[in-house]
């Protein structure tokens, strides 16, 4: 039997503006994953949030892309984007950018990471979610968990993994996708997913066929389904670790830089990106700083068991300290780059509308 594992999210409304989730919107999400569960639509699910991001983490059989599972979870931010609207939260639906579903819920507004693969008798599954950046935030994290052998000691010294992995990057703006194999294609692979707003890592595959696909992150862009500024398009990655794959350790050491990101406070500055428990995952100073939460199960004939935060160590502290530090450092620069993004990013924020006024009083110099 194939497992699927889907991971879909979307902004259906926070509290105070777009700080974090309401409980009454991740109770009512319960009640509808428990609803599927008895209808035997899916497995399991676990119910969380990431800042003002409300994730549906399933699982189930009907392989990735399933028209029922994608309409499955439309209908469930509906329902509680209805809600949202009912307590009064900030930005209700506003991930929704669709009237109705149209047989597969990306392009629609919401992100969706998802795999499908044979369960290995253990099967060690960790996700992610980020809150206030872009989808290509995983880029370094990826690249260092499955590429970087000062990260991922496993590179060097397990024979399983001492070939290294297949790497699928996409083009946000062109919608192009190439395939690249690590570690003989590492330069040109770098040439590519250092520019994250417009590379994203999508997948990630042992080369062993039998082994099969170990990441899968969201790359769905608001703005470009949108054609305007919406709110961030915060992503979401799945990763198996261990026996051939990155050990749990090792993608955890991925997320040790505090590395810096786009999309905090109007989609338009940078900053670094915090790793944080559940309990810390709302965004405050600045609406940030950006973060990213991670939850760990092991999953048995698509049963979740867990999960355990894996952000909630102390040695993480050193880490969250660093980034409070940068996050000082880059707030004194208030609207100048780098703190704000540079110009060509901020296409889709609401910039242009200022900049559009001053036009009639751009005179022609020398
Ligand atoms: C960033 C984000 C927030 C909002 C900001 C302004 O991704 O969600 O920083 O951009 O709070 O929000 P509005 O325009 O809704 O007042
Ligand atoms: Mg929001
Ligand atoms: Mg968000």
């Amino acid at each position: 039997m194939k497992t699927t594992i889907s991971l879909i999210k979307a902004d259906i409304g926070s509290i105070p503006g777009h700080m974090t989730v309401h409980p009454n919107i991740l109770d009512l999400m319960e009640e509808e994953m428990d609803r599927a569960i008895e209808e035997k639509l899916i497995l399991d699910a676990h119910v969380f949030n990431a800042g003002d991001d409300t994730e549906l983490l399933m699982t189930h059989t009907k392989g990735v892309d399933s028209a029922e599972i994608h309409e499955f979870a439309w209908n469930a931010f509906v329902k509680g984007a209805d809600e949202a609207k009912e307590i009064g939260l900030y930005g209700a639906g506003q991930d929704l950018l669709a009237d109705a579903f149209s047989g597969n819920v990306k392009g629609m507004g919401p992100g969706v990471a998802e795999m499908e693969f044979e369960e290995r008798p253990a099967e060690p599954i960790l996700v992610f979610a980020m809150d206030k950046t872009e989808p290509g935030a995983f880029n370094f994290p990826i690249f260092r968990i499955f590429g970087d052998p000062f990260c991922t000691a496993g590179l060097v010294i397990d024979p399983s993994m001492h070939s290294g992995f297949k790497y699928t990057v996409v083009d946000v703006k062109e919608h192009k996708k190439i395939q690249m194999g690590l570690p003989e294609e590492m330069y040109d692979l770098l040439a590519l997913i250092g520019h994250p707003s417009r590379y994203v890592t999508k997948y990630v595959h042992s080369k062993d066929e039998k082994r099969g696909i170990t990441a899968a992150i969201s790359t769905e862009k608001l703005s470009l389904i949108a054609g305007k500024y919406i709110g961030k398009d915060d992503p979401v990655c799945i990763i198996r670790a261990q026996s051939g794959f990155p050990a749990v350790g090792e993608v955890l050491e991925g997320f040790s830089l505090g590395h810096i990101v786009s999309g905090w406070m109007r989609g338009s500055h940078r900053g670094p990106l915090m790793p944080v428990p559940l309990e810390y995952s709302q965004c405050t100073r600045f609406d940030g700083p950006p973060r990213v939460v991670g939850l760990g199960f092991q999953l048995k004939n698509g049963t979740l068991e867990g999960p355990v935060d894996l952000f909630d160590d102390p040695i993480f502290d050193s880490i969250r300290q660093r980034c409070a530090d940068i996050t000082d450092f880059l707030r004194r620069h208030g609207p100048f780059e780098p703190g704000m993004l540079p110009l060509d990013e901020m296409e889709y924020t609401t910039l242009p509308a200022v900049l559009t006024k001053l036009q009639d009083r751009l005179e022609d110099w020398e």
